[in-house]
């Protein structure tokens, strides 16, 4: 414990705990992003996803309660870390001007992980607590079954989600904000971690925009996907309480069925 307390409190011991839990994060967004993918399969292939989740409480809040203590170390490691550098420096850069070769992610960093902070609790109350009040689109996604098992329809919920425009517009300005930050951020985890020297700090700085770009495109493809139609038909169905032809052959969807 006393080791724990003494690597928080120096300045070195903190970057590490950043650059660490940021580098659990990243993981968990490129996780995150290969389990959402699944909603360009059939629907049942996520629904069985989410099914799967759930079902297994033994693995999901392990996985919760890991994140949630990554999330924490990251965030106050970043504000205690911004905290200590202003007060060793109490004129600013060039009285305002910022140095000429910190580019503008890197300038923004704790200001962008904040929004990103602030866009995850949006998302859990929209699709994990499904707060009907947040979702704007009318339809209690509680309530959302998928025929044939009877548990609930991911992929129902997130096309109805993403059919309200502004909702999808705030995912996609949230998602580019954070590949803005995963572009910076994980090419400063290898310098933290002292991974980085002259001959690899320029390819590590490619890779680490390749992959925040390729994350970028992902994600924005799911909202995008279904403000060009795609699941419309299918979730309109669902919501009507009618299984769609392919997956339930217009068998009614049980509500009230435990999920
Ligand atoms: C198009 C983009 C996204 C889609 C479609 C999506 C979809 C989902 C869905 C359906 C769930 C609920 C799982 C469940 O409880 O059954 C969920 C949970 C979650 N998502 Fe996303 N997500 C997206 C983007 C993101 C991003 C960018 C992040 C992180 C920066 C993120 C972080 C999380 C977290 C932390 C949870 C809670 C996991 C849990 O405890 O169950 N998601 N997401």
């Amino acid at each position: 414990m006393n080791l724990l307390f003494q690597i928080w409190r120096s300045s070195l011991g903190k970057k590490y705990i950043m650059a660490l839990s940021g580098a659990g994060l990243f993981l968990f967004v490129v996780g995150h992003l290969v389990g959402n993918l699944q909603f360009f399969l059939e629907p049942a292939a996520i629904n069985r996803y989410g099914h799967f989740l759930k079902s297994t409480p033994e693995l999901l809040w392990p996985a919760r309660i890991g994140l949630l203590t990554l999330i924490a170390l990251h965030v106050l490691s970043a504000i205690r870390l911004s905290a200590e550098n202003k007060a060793a420096r109490p004129q600013a850069y060039g009285a305002g001007v910022a140095p000429k070769d910190a580019s503008l992610a890197s300038r923004t960093m704790l200001m962008s992980g904040l929004v990103i902070a602030a866009f995850i609790l949006y998302h859990l109350l929209h699709f994990t607590v499904q707060v009907p009040e947040v979702n704007f689109a009318g339809t209690d996604f509680d309530q959302l079954y998928e025929p044939n098992s009877g548990g609930a329809d991911v992929f129902a919920m997130i096309v109805c989600g993403f059919s309200v425009w502004y909702v999808s517009l705030f995912y996609l300005v949230a998602v580019g904000l954070l590949c803005v930050h995963l572009g910076h951020g994980v090419a400063a985890m290898f310098q933290s971690l002292g991974l980085r020297n002259h001959t690899w700090a320029p390819r590590i700085a490619i890779a680490a925009r390749v992959a925040a770009v390729l994350i970028f495109l992902g994600y924005a493809s799911i909202p995008v996907s279904v403000l060009l139609g795609r699941g419309r038909e299918y979730a309109r169905r669902i919501q009507a309480g009618v299984a769609p032809d392919k997956a339930g052959s217009g068998i009614k969807a049980v509500k009230g069925v435990q999920k």
